[in-house]
């Protein structure tokens, strides 16, 4: 192949006009092994020099396109097909009656056929046709050889049926695209097997099955056996991105509808139809530029009406059961040759896992509810790498997944089961690029370990506040994606309160370098508050500029146990009226929750000699100055006197309060050890938390008597993990199926009390249907307006958060 490396990306995908100049320059681009998309009466067709190995080659790689999958070949005439393959009687009475036109005859190879083998891919047959439309045919005779040349799409898409397809999708990988105008057949030719003594139809198409036994007699369905035969019989092919429901007779508001006939079924939030008056050769010209407009991602889906059976509507319906058929991954095109190359020329084989074993472990999450496929884990090592990949992810049309410490608990990281998607984990990028002690800010790569950033403030003599229990895995990037909160949230905010700037990887490929280091800057909107919290749905974050504090100087914890939750609130209050910001963590722990560490985890002390409902756990930090340790003790012991607290122990040494913590830590798995516990993470104005706990722990107990309750968490800043362990002697997954029932009651009371249903953990794959439930049509609405003017495609983290 001639075309060389100094031929820029800028002059490919260009749309021109048919007229002399550019017909011969199509024509020298074929003769010279380029790339030329072209329209015929069925679809559009990349089309290249049949004879030129690497030119044929090139066409797999632009598609994308498994190698097994042979190619059409093109010709003028009957005559000319005539030299390439064994023409008989029947191939020449089909010839006369329907070529030109829209029919792919497979025939063994002449023995000095000069066509590509690459064309046969490995079978001893070729498929031809001589194309009935005036482009293509003028195409031929200036490149004056045969075109090989499949549906301009990548592998598994839509086929294109106007030039501005071609373009959006390949645009970059084909030299030229000439514009004819729309196909007016809009379905690919039928591919007919007269190699062998019976007639067998690969794939419905243009001319109906009817029209050619007539002329040949019986024609044999494909075997079922034989998917390869005619690749066009991959399972799910023709694909949009939305899921595809067939025999619709109705539809809902958010689904988009293809209709046939004069009576579409009403409201859906977008119709295209593909003919009123029920014409399937009008359905056929239209499908595929209808299946394109209704691809939108805001939308959940695409709703198909009936369409009859009869001429074109064969063809129609094959390929709408192929668009809805389950996206498995091994029916999917194996984009390996040309995507997963691209990307390792990109990031290098440092950067690129395509080993099941090693892909594993970022496919799956922690608590293993969920898991993933992936075409391959990338791991780009600069932002700018990050920004090729996405470029190139865009153009495939590739959902990307970006990925931290995989440390998340809703399934945000981790891609759906249907394997199409890319996982872009940041954890290369884990350099600090800057520490500015004056200006109190770190600046660092989203692969940073959050325990790291800690570290590197500490040995500044600063402190970097946001921690929690993953923080020795956990990366910057999912912090930030996630907002995350943690142990220290009452005193320093949520990580957003801690991001001064950021740097994007936006869905296109373009950087926003938003790497401001300034508490003041009314420029306009905060863009950067778009992308916190947004779990990778809105764009890749690479690095960001983050507040440090000063690193406290003094600390005083206690553990006291409380007369009730309202006393809990109260002791709250008094210590901040003591001692201000300076409080610092606010923990809450049910007495179950201590009884289960005290059964199940070894070395665990009671920090209390008398048993008691509720404790919390309180931490004082301060710059020094102040005597924290004896606030502390006044207020406890005040409380104490008043009767909130009937006993408290302050920690005495670093030890004791290490214990302290340790108890607080271990709430989780104490849980584990004992079986089954049905979670929640909800958040309620820190007044509101001892209503909330009492009526929700009623109301599960009314749903599942003997159901126990172990609320635990930040009570000072509201965030409650009100989880559920299972009735004593009751059967774990039986009580587990019970999730979402339990779910609802819980949730139902924390939007009385205007809560949150997830105060720290996002919403991932695992809390989409509960958002959109308690949330109300116009947020979600605001929601997707924000992730579609971002992420046009829908290609970011799709179907996290944002209902699909
Ligand atoms: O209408 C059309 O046929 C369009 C225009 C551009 O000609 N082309 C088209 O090509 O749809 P493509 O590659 O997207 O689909 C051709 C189908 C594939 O399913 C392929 O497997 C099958 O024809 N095919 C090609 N050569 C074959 C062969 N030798 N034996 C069996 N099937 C073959
Ligand atoms: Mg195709």
């Amino acid at each position: 192949m001639t075309r060389s490396a100094d031929q820029t990306q800028a002059g490919r995908g260009r749309v021109e006009r048919p007229n002399a100049a550019t017909y011969k320059e199509a024509g020298d681009t074929l003769r010279a092994g380029g790339l030329v998309a072209f329209p015929t009466e069925t679809v559009y067709g990349l089309g290249t020099d049949a004879t030129n190995d690497e030119a044929v080659a090139a066409i797999f790689e632009a598609k994308g396109r498994p190698r097994f999958n042979p190619l059409i070949v093109h010709v003028r005439d009957a005559d000319a097909a005539a030299r390439l393959v064994v023409f008989d009687d029947r191939a020449q009475a089909l010839a006369k009656r329907f070529w030109p036109g829209p029919l792919s005859l497979v025939l063994r190879r002449a023995t000095d056929c000069p066509i590509s083998l690459l064309c046969s891919a490995g079978l001893e047959t070729l498929a031809i046709r001589v194309p009935d439309h005036p482009v293509g045919q003028a195409l031929l005779r200036t490149a004056s050889r045969p075109i090989a040349a499949p549906s301009a799409n990548p592998a598994g898409a839509i086929s294109p049926t106007r030039a501005e397809h071609v373009a959006d999708s390949l645009g970059d990988n084909v030299d030229l695209i000439l514009d004819g105008g729309p196909c007016p057949v809009g379905i690919e030719s039928t591919v007919l097997d007269i190699s062998g003594e019976t007639a067998i139809l690969l794939r419905p198409g243009g001319i109906p099955v009817e029209a050619l036994s007539k002329v040949i007699g019986p024609i044999a369905p494909a075997e079922a056996g034989t998917p390869h035969a005619s690749p066009g019989m991959l399972a799910s092919h023709y694909a949009p991105r939305l899921p595809l429901r067939l025999e619709a007779d109705s539809v809902r508001a958010d689904e988009a509808l293809l209709a046939f006939g004069p009576s579409p079924v009403a409201g859906a939030a977008h119709t295209e139809n593909l003919s009123r008056r029920g014409d399937v050769k009008e359905a056929a010209a239209k499908l595929f530029a209808a299946l394109r407009r209704l691809d939108q991602p805001n939308l959940t889906g695409i709703a198909v009406m009936p369409i009859p059976e009869t001429g074109l509507g064969a063809a129609i319906n094959d390929r709408l059961r192929r668009a809805a058929a389950p996206r498995d991954q091994k029916d999917r095109p194996q984009p390996g040759t040309y995507l997963l190359d691209k990307i390792e020329s990109i990031v290098g084989s440092k950067g690129l896992i395509t080993d099941a074993e090693a892909m594993a472990p970022h496919l799956n999450e922690l608590r293993g509810r969920f898991q993933g496929h992936a075409q391959c884990i990338v791991r780009p090592a600069s932002t700018a790498e990050v920004a090729e990949v996405v470029r190139l992810c865009a153009e495939a049309d590739t959902a990307i997944v970006p990925q931290g410490g995989n440390t998340g608990l809703v399934a945000g990281g981790i891609p759906f089961e249907d394997g199409r998607a890319v996982v872009l984990n940041l954890g290369r990028m884990n350099k600090i690029r800057a520490l500015d002690a004056a200006n109190d800010t770190i600046t660092v790569e989203a692969g940073c370990i959050l325990h790291d950033v800690q570290q590197a403030a500490a040995a500044a003599d600063h402190l970097f506040p946001v921690s929690l229990g993953a923080e020795g895995s956990c990366q910057i990037g999912g912090n930030i994606s996630t907002n995350a909160g943690g142990i220290q949230v009452l005193r320093y905010g949520n990580m957003r309160e801690q991001v001064l700037g950021l740097e994007v990887v936006l869905p296109d490929g373009r950087v926003w370098d938003g790497l401001r280091a300034l508490r003041k800057d009314n420029t306009g909107y905060d863009l950067k508050q778009l992308f916190i919290g947004a779990e990778g749905t809105l764009g890749v974050i690479t690095a960001a500029v983050l507040r440090l504090h000063p690193r406290p100087r003094e600390r005083a914890s206690a553990f006291a146990a409380v007369r009730d939750l309202n006393a809990a609130v109260d002791l709250l209050g008094r210590m901040r009226s003591a001692v201000g910001d300076a409080v610092t963590s606010f923990e809450l722990f049910p007495r179950l929750g201590i009884d289960l560490a005290l059964a199940h985890v070894p070395g665990i002390q009671d920090p209390l000699a008398e048993r008691h409902d509720w404790y919390v756990l309180v931490e004082i930090t301060g710059g020094g100055g102040g005597d924290l340790q004896e606030a502390l003790e006044i207020t406890l012991t005040t409380a104490l006197e008043d009767g909130l607290v009937p006993d408290a122990t302050i920690a005495a040494s670093q030890a004791q309060t290490d214990s302290f913590w340790r108890l607080r830590e271990i709430m989780v798995d104490a849980q584990k050890s004992v079986g089954g516990s049905i979670k929640h993470d909800i958040a309620v104005p820190v007044s509101a938390v001892p209503a909330f706990i009492a009526r929700a722990s009623a109301a599960v107990s009314a749903l599942i008597p003997g159901i126990r309750p172990v609320p635990f968490g930040h009570l000072g800043d509201g965030n409650i993990h009100f989880n559920l362990t299972h009735p004593e002697g009751a059967d774990k997954a039986a009580y587990l199926a019970r999730w979402e029932e339990v779910n609802r009651v819980v949730h139902d009371i924390v939007t009385e009390f205007s809560g949150s249903i997830s105060a720290e953990h996002g919403i991932g794959r695992m809390k989409v249907e509960e958002n959109r439930r308690y949330k109300s049509a116009v947020e979600i609405e605001l929601m997707r307006t924000v992730k579609v003017a971002l992420d046009p495609k829908g290609i970011m983290n799709p179907g996290k958060i944002v209902p699909r």
